[in-house]
């Protein structure tokens, strides 16, 4: 590899491997009509299906249904998933998942049902106590003993990639923060990504999920290079998420093409079919790409910001729980990140910016940062995002609680490709409060 990937040479000592996990996945219109085949190819003859309240009346559930029963499969029902999961609403849904007695898992919906579905096998199939395998220091990090059931995954909007990934994300109530699962045993076992789906996604629901497709990307090509990762384990041990490596960074420079063409489209149109199947393709892409590269500073620092604002609603979203949508908190901390990191990669940052369509003729290593978060302002400014923290009602005042919001994420932060500590995050904070 090193040779056409100098960055990746190998150093004295470090691990000349990387390993790339994937569902096998069918992508294409009208495919959620094949869960019912795939279910019965993996000998599957009862099935819990996973779904939201919003969706569990609608046509996509209906057509994986019908599917399923015209296949011969049994299927149970449960509707009572949390937008945005905690450990509550994870630990009731594994309940279920213990007394339904099926032998395989369908989920449809977005990140929030597909999540929910993965702990709910994991806890139903390697049953222990719940803190047993969320990620240490919150939890105690312990490896998935074995295998789960089978999971079918059927992706509802166009952002997470969570159909590809081993990585389920929660809300831990008593610390107020988020934190999760992250095993190679939790990757679905197919993904059905079908890009008529998001024919029913409010405009909101669209930006947002397309922006934390968009930072997946970003954060797998400027993650710590994966021969310079701190977890230094090899074999099956090796960690998920491995730093930036080849596999990462083609699938992410691809996923930030489609963002720069069509993300603006797909949110202004629903009827821009073209905009809306790439953006679905993206982030699967996207979500391949850093389920092995692992994210960093965007996502730890929105975790923050999800966990101190919760007096909002979001149009789109469902009225009964104020939240900040997941993608949003991600983008409003980006142009403040990339401006802080690129010295320490200039090169990745311009491809990065030229990946998501900026003129990179004349920048110099000095401007990448600025170029980058430049192009991303005008992709916020054109799908209407809150421009920066302010937006949501946060000040200087609120810059140490929104660094102590980050602190339960230095698992995630030190994948980011210069080390950060606490005055750094009230930087940070600080320069994503206003952007224009
Ligand atoms: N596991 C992973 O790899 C991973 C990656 C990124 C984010 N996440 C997590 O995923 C969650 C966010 O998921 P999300 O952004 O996909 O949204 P979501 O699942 O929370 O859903 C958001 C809203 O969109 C609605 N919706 C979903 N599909 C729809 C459709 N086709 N038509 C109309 N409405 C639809 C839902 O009912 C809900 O009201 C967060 O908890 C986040 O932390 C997980
Ligand atoms: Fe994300």
């Amino acid at each position: 590899m090193a040779c056409c990937h100098a960055d990746f040479a190998a150093l004295e000592g470090s691990d000349r491997g990387f390993t790339i996990g994937m569902p096998t996945f069918t992508f294409g219109a009208g495919v959620l009509a094949e869960a019912g085949d795939n279910a019965a190819e993996l000998g599957l003859r009862r099935v819990a299906l996973f779904t939201d309240r919003n969706l569990v009346d609608g046509a996509h559930v209906a057509k994986v249904r019908a599917s399923l029963q015209g296949a011969g499969v049994n299927c149970v029902v449960y509707d009572e998933v949390a937008i945005e999961p905690t450990d509550r609403s994870l630990q009731d849904a594994a309940r279920f998942a213990r007394d339904a007695n099926v032998d395989g898992y369908v989920s449809v919906g977005g990140g929030s049902v597909i999540d929910t579905c993965k702990a709910a096998n994991l806890y139903a199939t390697q049953p222990a106590e719940f803190m047993t395998y969320v990620n240490a220091p919150i939890g105690a990090g312990q490896r998935v003993p074995g295998p789960v059931k089978p999971h079918i995954a059927c992706p509802t909007t166009s952002g997470t990639g969570s159909e590809t990934t081993g990585i389920s994300i929660f809300t831990l109530t008593s610390l107020n923060a988020k934190t999760g699962i992250i095993s190679r045993r939790l990757i679905p076992t197919v993904a059905l990504v079908d890009p008529d789906v998001t024919r029913t996604l409010p405009a909101n629901v669209v930006a947002a999920t397309g922006f934390d497709c968009m930072s997946h990307a970003l954060e797998s090509i400027t993650a710590r290079l994966y021969p310079r990762r701190l977890n230094p384990a090899q074999g099956v041990r090796r960690p998920v998420s491995q730093g930036a490596n080849p596999f990462s960074d083609a699938l992410a420079v691809s996923a930030l093409q489609s963002v720069g063409q069509y993300l603006v489209r797909a949110v202004d149109d629903p009827s821009d079919a073209e905009a809306r199947t790439e953006m679905m393709y993206a982030a699967m892409l996207a979500g391949i790409a850093f389920n092995a590269a692992g994210c960093h500073l965007p996502h730890g620092l929105s975790y923050a910001v999800s966990g101190l604002v919760k007096d909002r609603h979001i149009e789109g979203y469902p009225a009964a729980k104020p939240l900040i949508p997941h993608g949003m908190a991600v983008v409003l901390n980006n142009p403040s990140v990339w401006r802080h990191t690129a010295p320490a990669h200039p090169t990745r940052h311009l491809r990065c910016a030229h990946s998501l369509g900026a003129s990179i003729v004349g920048a110099t290593p000095d401007d990448a940062g600025e170029v980058l978060a430049t192009r991303i302002i005008e992709l916020m400014q054109a799908t209407r995002m809150p421009n920066g923290l302010a937006a949501l009602g946060l000040n200087e005042t609120h810059v140490d609680a929104l660094a102590e919001g980050a602190e339960p994420q230095y698992r995630v932060i030190k994948n980011a490709p210069i080390d950060v500590g606490a005055a750094e995050l009230r930087t940070l904070f600080k320069s994503a409060m206003r952007y224009w």
